[in-house]
């Protein structure tokens, strides 16, 4: 047995007051969880903590919160590395993120969360007509989907998303994972419609800015930003939807300037990212920023010079590496979530490695 001090955010609605911190002190063995830890607090010192939980056993997805400040299952994560990841050795505890907050450790996961699961339609639209017995899928498409489909939807990951703080309409990255378990699945057949759907949403999938927060947030390993990087790489690339939001034709734009320079010419971004320089598109925004580029220029941060011409051209090692890229007769996938190898190599896929060890 030890000790260890659990420093809670506490709020309560009836109370009218602002959110305050308490602390308890717990005794229990050190691999035993800050769940249990929270739970004796409740039990010994205050009945009116409030936590969700069910299972305890990092299934069910309810008792996510912030230790330390790091989104997570209070269930998965044991007092004694919580307590050496804390300030003075003791364990902060509060609600989630980007989600209000009924009561002390519980967050309105209505309100954010499933509103945006459901969003994207997460059932699956069979492919018609329906086999008389079960569909059969190939082996390894089910395997690429395995990772979006080990989501618990505990909300850490929406908990830590940077750009549904800054743009809560973003459909975010749970639902987005949820959504890529269905472009991905052979048996569903709308992939195309739940694509131009998420395409036609300004919020959608250009909202995210690959902060990664969301890869370390997730408790399963789901990693919502590569399933969102699989959604892009369909939509844009295999399907040629164009999306609303101009963060497609930005992405685009890059690739396309560093083809050109070899190193990225930043002049030519923004007007590329509108088509061009005389597009009708890209022409308000160019006027729009005509006062920032007179400023830089006022300080000698940018020259007409280089505005108009620059010395760089794309080397022949820049020119290889994008024709080994995109010569490639398939795109390469990583799916880090399934490990291990397949023992029957006769058995195994015939796509080039879709699966990796996972770290
Ligand atoms: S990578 Fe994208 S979805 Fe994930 S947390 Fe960052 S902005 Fe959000
Ligand atoms: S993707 Fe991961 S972090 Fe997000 S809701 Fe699902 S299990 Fe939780
Ligand atoms: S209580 Fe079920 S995941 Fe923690």
């Amino acid at each position: 047995m030890a000790e260890f001090t659990l420093r809670l955010r506490r709020f309560d609605p009836e109370s009218e007051g602002p959110a305050y911190w308490e602390s308890h002190t717990v005794e229990l063995a050190p691999h035993r969880s800050v769940l249990e830890g929270i739970l004796q607090a409740r039990a010994r010192f205050d009945g009116s903590i409030g936590i969700r939980c069910s299972c305890r056993a990092a299934i069910c997805g309810s008792c996510g919160v912030r230790v330390n400040g790091e989104p997570g299952l209070a269930c998965q994560t044991h007092l004694d590395a919580a307590s050496a990841g804390g300030r003075n050795g003791v364990i902060e505890v509060e609600p989630m993120g980007n989600m209000p907050v009924i009561k002390d450790l519980i967050v309105d996961m209505e309100a954010v969360h499933w509103k945006k699961i459901r969003s994207v339609t997460p059932w699956l639209l069979a492919k018609q007509p329906v086999p008389e017995r079960e569909y059969v899928v190939p082996r390894e498409s089910m395997v690429d989907v395995t990772q979006s489909m080990a989501c618990i939807q505990c909300g850490a990951c929406v908990s830590d998303c940077l750009a549904m703080e800054v743009d809560p309409l973003f459909t975010g990255p749970a639902a987005l994972a949820k959504a890529y378990r269905f472009v991905g699945d052979p048996r569903d057949g709308e992939h195309e419609e739940r694509l131009r759907s998420l395409a036609e949403d300004e919020h959608g999938l250009y909202t995210c800015t690959h902060c990664f927060k969301c890869v370390d947030a997730c408790p399963k390993g789901v990693d919502p930003m590569g399933q969102i990087m699989r959604l892009r790489r369909i939509a844009g690339n295999d399907m040629g939807i164009e999306d609303r939001n101009n963060g497609a034709r930005h992405e685009h734009a890059f690739v396309e300037n560093i083809r050109r320079n070899g190193v990225l010419h930043e002049a030519d971004l923004l007007p590329d990212s509108y088509g061009g320089k005389l597009h009708p598109r890209g022409l308000p925004t160019l006027l729009g920023s005509l006062p920032v580029v007179l400023k830089a220029m006022r300080r000698g941060k940018v020259s007409l010079g280089k505005i108009l011409g620059h010395p760089h051209k794309a080397s022949r090692e820049v020119k290889a590496i994008f024709a080994a890229v995109e010569g490639r007769a398939e795109r390469y996938e990583l799916n880090l979530y399934v490990s291990g190898r397949d023992e029957d190599a006769s058995d195994a896929p015939t796509k080039p490695n879709t699966t990796g060890a996972r770290p």
